[in-house]
């Protein structure tokens, strides 16, 4: 019996149907970017960012939670992913950052959780 192996253009379409789209907006300098992603493509909205929108400077820690380069305004966020969790309340709590929408970047994971959020890079 001979044993057919698949290549990866033929396992490309079945692992792309399993996966969940999920869509939302990033602002930055005034200009929206509607984005679409998957849980997994990136390790955190940090990386999307950076990767999507060549952000310089952007999550100098490379997503530590300690320097604060990675902040954005995140509107319209759900679930666990509100909780400000690890470094990220002292590292905002430092900069004088107190607004709950005001979250770093690279502490927010690619979840369903963004679906339609709105989420702006901010100066620094
Ligand atoms: S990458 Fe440094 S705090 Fe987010």
């Amino acid at each position: 019996m001979k044993i057919k192996h698949r290549t990866n253009l033929e396992t490309q379409p079945i692992l792309s149907l399993n996966r969940k789209i999920i869509r939302f907006t990033v602002v930055e300098n005034n200009q929206k970017h509607h984005i679409e992603t998957y849980v997994g493509e990136y390790p955190s909205l940090m990386f999307l960012l950076r990767d999507r929108l060549y952000l310089d400077g952007f999550g100098e820690c490379q997503g530590v939670g300690r320097c604060a380069t990675c902040i954005v305004q995140a509107k319209a966020i759900k679930g666990n992913s509100m909780i400000k969790e690890r470094n990220e309340p002292s590292t905002l709590s430092k900069m004088g950052y107190t607004d709950a929408d005001i979250r770093l970047s690279c502490q927010l994971f690619i979840t369903t959780d963004l679906e339609e959020s709105e989420i702006e890079v901010l100066e620094i």
